[in-house]
């Protein structure tokens, strides 16, 4: 585990307990995904989405409006769009080098459903109830967002690479507890070894 995985756990940890400490985190994480970009996906491992694709293969019905946060070069985004024809794809990242590698990859036939724009998930640039599905691949949640910008009844997805030795992680027990807080429900917990995934559904009451 090296420096920067070591700080993006504990910006993780911190962020979750206390979401306004993200402004202390954001320009170093975003400066230390910006270096990352290039050399992302050389450096992830073969399996990497697994655990994301078990969690998506359990979401009932077809999403149509998806907000994959924090997209890094797009891959679950791209995965996505292809899983469901007609669904429209967002990816947001804010590390600028990484929705230029994320544009960079779309293949042209995705061009009109997918598209990715530098965002911070803690702020979101889209209205309430905007989304029937929310990814998060290794990515710190901001749940507050995540809650505004899904529609009623709509899914939120955590996936974890390497369940809990990923180095930005939140454990389930944490995940429940904070969604439960905001009225979500359906809690399930996934495996595709070594990743992980949770999915869990925002009540239609609204
Ligand atoms: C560990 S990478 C994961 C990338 C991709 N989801 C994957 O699994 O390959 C985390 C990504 O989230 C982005 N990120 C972190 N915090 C963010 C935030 N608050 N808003 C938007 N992007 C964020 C980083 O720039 C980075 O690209």
């Amino acid at each position: 585990v090296n420096v920067g995985q070591r700080f993006a756990r504990l910006a993780t940890d911190a962020v979750v307990r206390r979401p306004a400490l993200w402004r202390l985190f954001r320009g170093s994480i975003r400066r230390q995904f910006d270096k990352l970009a290039p050399a992302w996906d050389a450096i992830r491992s073969g399996g990497h989405l697994e655990s994301l694709k078990a969690a998506l293969d359990a979401v009932p019905g077809t999403p149509r409006r998806v907000l994959d946060a924090g997209t890094g070069t797009g891959t679950a985004a791209r995965e996505i769009a292809a899983r469901w024809p007609d669904a429209e794809v967002v990816g947001i990242d804010m590390a600028e080098r990484m929705v230029e590698e994320a544009r960079r990859l779309n293949p042209s036939e995705l061009e009109g459903r997918v598209r990715f724009e530098r965002a911070d998930a803690s702020s979101l640039p889209f209205q309430d109830g905007s989304f029937d599905l929310v990814t998060l691949a290794n990515m710190i949640p901001f749940f507050d967002e995540i809650d505004r910008v899904l529609a009623p009844g709509g899914h939120v997805v955590f996936a974890w690479s390497v369940g809990a030795e990923t180095p930005i992680y939140v454990a389930s027990e944490r995940l429940r507890e904070e969604l439960q807080r905001r009225g979500f429900d359906q809690f399930q917990e996934l495996e595709a070894r070594p990743g992980t995934a949770f999915l869990a559904r925002k009540t239609e009451r609204g």
